[in-house]
C-alpha cells in the first residue's frame, strides 16, 4: 500500500495517546567563547527527551535567555555536548547576521587543535595558523577542509536556535524493539518535495503516525488507521514546511513507538 498524503498545517487532530515531552536532567556543558580557554559557563537542559526508557533525539534547545550572547550579531559561544563523540561533541555556535546561525565543530581540520574563539569574523587556528570564515570555509592553509557543520533551526523572531548534534541517538523506541514493529528512516532525507516513510507492523493493530515540530508539536497525522501484519509505507510532500529539522513518531494500539529525525530543506 503507498499513500500518498498532503502536509496540513491547521487545526491538526492529536492522537489520544501522544505523551508529552519531558525536560531531562541531562546538560550539556557550556563554555565560555569569550576566554582563550574554555571555562565552565553555565548548563541548560535539552528538551528533546522522550518518556522513561526513550533516548536523546539528538537534538538540543539553546534558549537565548540562557545564552545572550546569541542575541547578538557576532556573539558565539562554545558547547561540549557529553555523549557525542569527542570529535563531533565539541561545537561552536555563532550568530553571524541577524537571520542566520551557525554550528560549526571547533576543532581545526588540520590537526585536530580547537580553533580561538570567533574574532573579526574568523576563527583562528593558533597551532599553525589555519583561519576559516564564519561559515567554517578555509581562508587560510595548511588546513584543506572546512570545519564541519551541523545543522541549525533558526527563525527571525525566535528565542532559541536548535542542533542537529551528530553522532547521538537519531530515534527513540519503545516497546519491544525485537519485534516486527519498526518505523524506518526516510527518505530520500534530507528532503525538500516528497519523501516516503516506510514501516513494518507484526500484527493486525491500530496505527498512527504523526509529524511534529522539533518542539514536539503536531503539525499533520500522516497515519491513522487499522493496519494488517506486513510493510507499508507513505509518501508525503513536504514542500510546504520551512527548512529545519521535524520529527516524526509512529504508534501502534500494542504500545509500540518509535520517533525519528525528518530534515527538510
Ligand atoms: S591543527 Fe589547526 S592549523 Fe594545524
Amino acid at each position: 500500500m503507498n499513500d500518498i498524503h498532503h502536509i496540513v498545517t491547521s487545526e491538526p487532530t492529536r492522537i489520544s495517546s501522544r505523551r508529552d515531552f519531558l525536560r531531562s536532567a541531562l546538560a550539556l556543558s557550556v563554555f565560555s567563547a569569550s576566554c582563550g580557554s574554555s571555562r565552565l559557563l553555565a548548563s541548560v537542559l535539552p528538551d528533546d527527551v522522550w518518556e522513561k526508557d526513550a533516548k536523546l533525539t539528538g537534538l538540543y534547545t539553546l534558549r537565548f535567555g540562557d545564552f545572550p550572547a546569541l542575541r547578538n550579531v557576532n556573539g558565539s559561544i562554545r558547547l561540549q555536548v557529553p555523549g557525542a563523540p569527542l570529535s563531533l561533541g565539541r561545537i561552536v555556535v555563532t550568530r553571524i547576521s541577524n537571520t542566520e546561525i551557525t554550528a560549526l565543530s571547533e576543532l581545526c581540520t588540520h590537526e585536530g587543535c580547537p580553533v580561538d574563539p570567533f574574532m573579526g569574523g574568523r576563527f583562528t587556528c593558533q597551532c599553525h595558523g589555519s583561519v576559516f570564515d564564519s561559515r567554517g570555509r578555509v581562508l587560510v592553509g595548511p588546513a584543506n577542509r572546512p570545519l564541519p557543520s551541523y545543522p541549525v533551526t533558526f527563525r527571525m523572531g525566535d528565542d532559541f536556535v536548535q542542533i542537529d548534534v551528530p553522532g547521538l541517538v537519531a530515534s527513540s523506541v519503545k516497546g519491544d524493539s525485537q519485534s516486527g514493529f519498526a518505523l524506518n528512516q526516510n527518505y530520500p532525507n534530507p528532503a525538500s518535495n516528497q519523501t516516503t516513510i516506510e514501516y513494518s507492523v507484526e500484527k493486525q493493530s491500530f496505527v498512527a503516525i504523526s509529524l511534529l515540530s522539533i518542539l514536539g508539536k503536531e503539525i499533520s497525522e500522516l497515519v491513522r488507521k487499522e493496519h494488517e501484519a506486513g510493510i507499508h509505507r507513505i509518501t508525503t510532500d513536504v514542500s510546504g514546511l520551512s527548512r529545519g529539522v521535524y520529527l516524526y513518531r509512529m504508534e501502534t494500539s500494542t504500545g509500540f513507538t518509535q520517533t525519528r529525525k525528518l530534515t527538510v530543506i
